[in-house]
């Protein structure tokens, strides 16, 4: 499927420089109107129109943790609670061209030039991003680090490297980066001021950084998902379950204030929605929300089972068994809810 490409979503901060030259942005919009006949415009493709050349490495750390019949990462086991087996990949991957079509085939908003020389790619899960941008800036050395390895493709593009690495350690990068993109890693971080702080040390005068993220709560407008039906209140479950594990799922709304106290200027916000299901009006409101759904239904359980048992010591079956619950609330068209972007 093709779609126009306008540029959208995504916070933008440039570090000490100013005067960002954006182009206009064009969201698909934060008022999603329904559509009374929601399946007419649904196409039966996955966006999958932007695919990336593949071609070199990756590496140890292949002590996983299984749990829950899920795999999980074995660097620093048990910091992230999301599994990295290949269902997650395959979820992941989906996430990644929801991705191309919020941002009108862009990987990324933040000015930065043709020559740019070295960026990167944190908490790079499959690593299709990195890979991805390093085969559209072939000038530039494309780092991407992440706790799970190897689960990034061996063959990449010569100029794209993955490491693992714990993004809540110490950076100790040899170089400064021009760009660095952050994306969708609101689970794995704590301590946000340190972590904007570590990309101010990272980041040569002038670059950028920017995050791709989403936070809680689902929204719902016109009062057709009630908070006390089955899928709002997971997502309030959730947000105390994260909070409990000393996770903020909001945080992505603090994120200006906090790169600004981290000395970032030119910060820019934008927001969208993705809309749980094709219930909105418009084609492409429509895929989103038929490509969220698909996603969600796969991250309901990936998101919940580690959180639910080793955080609020549900059992696994007490889990599976309100999962289900949470699932056909999620599946009923009715509900107009979506995930604020
Ligand atoms: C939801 S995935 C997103 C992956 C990728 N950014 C994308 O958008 O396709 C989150 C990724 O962040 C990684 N992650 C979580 N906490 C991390 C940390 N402290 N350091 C490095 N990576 C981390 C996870 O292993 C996972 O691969």
């Amino acid at each position: 499927m093709e779609w126009d490409r306008e540029p959208i979503v995504a916070l933008n901060a440039r570090l000490r420089v100013r005067s960002a030259n954006f182009d206009e942005i064009s969201l698909i919009g934060t008022t999603l109107e329904v559509d009374s006949e929601p399946m007419d415009d649904v196409d039966s493709t996955n966006g999958e129109d932007l695919d990336s050349t593949a071609t070199s490495l990756a590496s140890a750390a292949t002590h996983y943790r299984y749990e829950h019949g899920r795999r999980y990462h074995a660097y620093k086991d048990g910091k992230y609670h999301l599994p990295n087996d290949e269902q997650e990949i395959s979820r992941l991957e989906l996430q990644h061209r929801i991705w191309y079509l919020t941002l009108n085939g862009r990987s990324h908003l933040a000015p930065i030039p043709e020559s740019i020389t070295n960026a990167l790619d944190v908490g790079c899960g499959t690593g299709s991003w990195a890979i991805d941008f390093a085969t559209m800036y072939p000038s530039a050395e494309v780092i991407g680090t992440d706790l799970s390895g190897p689960i990034q493709p061996t063959n990449v593009p010569p100029n794209c490297t993955f490491l693992i690495d714990d993004a809540t350690a110490d950076w100790a990068f040899p170089k400064k980066f021009d760009f660095i993109h952050v994306r969708m890693i609101s689970i794995g971080i704590k301590d946000w001021p340190r972590f904007f702080n570590e990309c101010f040390k990272s980041l040569k005068p002038g670059g950028w950084v920017e995050m791709q993220e989403w936070s809680a709560p689902f929204g719902c407008d016109d009062g057709s998902a009630p908070l006390d039906t089955p899928f709002m209140r997971w997502g309030s479950d959730g947000k105390g379950a994260a909070a409990k594990a000393g996770l903020d799922v909001q945080a992505a709304k603090k994120f200006p204030i906090y790169l600004e106290q981290s000395g970032f200027v030119d910060v820019q916000e934008t927001k969208t929605k993705w809309p749980l299901g094709p219930w909105p009006r418009g084609k492409r409101e429509k895929k989103i929300g038929e490509l969220f759904l698909k996603d969600m239904l796969e991250a309901l359980r990936a998101a919940s089972i580690g959180l639910y048992t080793r955080v609020l010591g549900w059992t696994e079956e007490a889990v599976d068994e309100w999962l289900e619950e949470v699932k056909k609330d999620m599946l009923d068209p009715k509900r107009h809810t979506y995930m604020p972007m």
